[in-house]
């Protein structure tokens, strides 16, 4: 019999520290689980100018598809009413303990693409899952750009990241009157959507 394969100590929570010194607790199992996403911090970095403002954010915030909370944590504040939704069991957890030592309270919800969330929100911040198992779901992504329209408030703003090759700007159209393209760098583009169709 050879070595049993390494499993990560899977099942474990555990600290981890990104090269910038970023601390948050997280595990296998978890989207991107050990490093922040190029994409979401990209998003965080363009979201002063994307939405005129500064951080933190103040208003009622949903992180839609929260992972560990990497975009809560960088992006909400005392001021901040905030929302975070995963559909990972693991994911709610991590997220839940990674706001709380940052001292930020939040309502941190299990649901399939905000499903189970029935309130309104000033500002909904998405880096959509692109794949779902083994397979490409591209209605997945167009799930969470219709659970942003249903779940923000008419004068509300949905700040999205994709890959460039994500057609999100098609499938945002049955949903909002607005889509811009804020910018775009060598993999993402930031999408901002308005006048959500309800
Ligand atoms: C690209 S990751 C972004 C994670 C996190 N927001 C970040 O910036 O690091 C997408 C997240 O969507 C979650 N997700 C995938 N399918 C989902 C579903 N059907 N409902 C809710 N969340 C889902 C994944 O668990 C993952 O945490």
């Amino acid at each position: 019999m050879g070595q049993p394969l390494d499993d990560q100590d899977y099942p474990l929570s555990r600290q981890v520290e990104e090269r910038n010194g970023f601390v948050f607790i997280s595990k296998p199992g978890l989207y991107g689980w050990q490093k922040v996403d190029q994409g979401s911090q990209y998003l965080v970095e363009s979201l002063p100018k994307m939405l005129d403002l500064t951080l933190p954010i103040s208003g009622k915030l949903l992180d839609l598809g929260c992972g560990y909370g990497y975009l809560s944590m960088l992006t909400a504040g005392s001021q901040t009413e905030l929302t975070c939704t995963d559909n990972n069991a693991a994911a709610i957890k991590c997220c839940e303990t990674n706001l709380s030592r940052i001292g930020l309270k939040a309502r941190v919800i299990a649901s399939n693409a905000g499903d189970l969330i029935e309130d309104s929100f000033d500002i909904v911040l998405c880096n959509p899952p692109f794949h779902s198992g083994f397979s490409t779901q591209t209605d997945l992504t167009e799930r969470f750009v219709a659970a942003a329209a249903r779940l923000l408030q008419p004068t509300g703003q949905a700040c999205f990241v994709v890959n460039k090759h994500i057609g999100l700007e098609q499938k945002a159209q049955k949903f909002f009157g607005k889509i811009s393209l804020h910018s775009e760098n060598s993999h993402f583009k930031l999408i901002h959507l308005s006048q959500p169709k309800h």
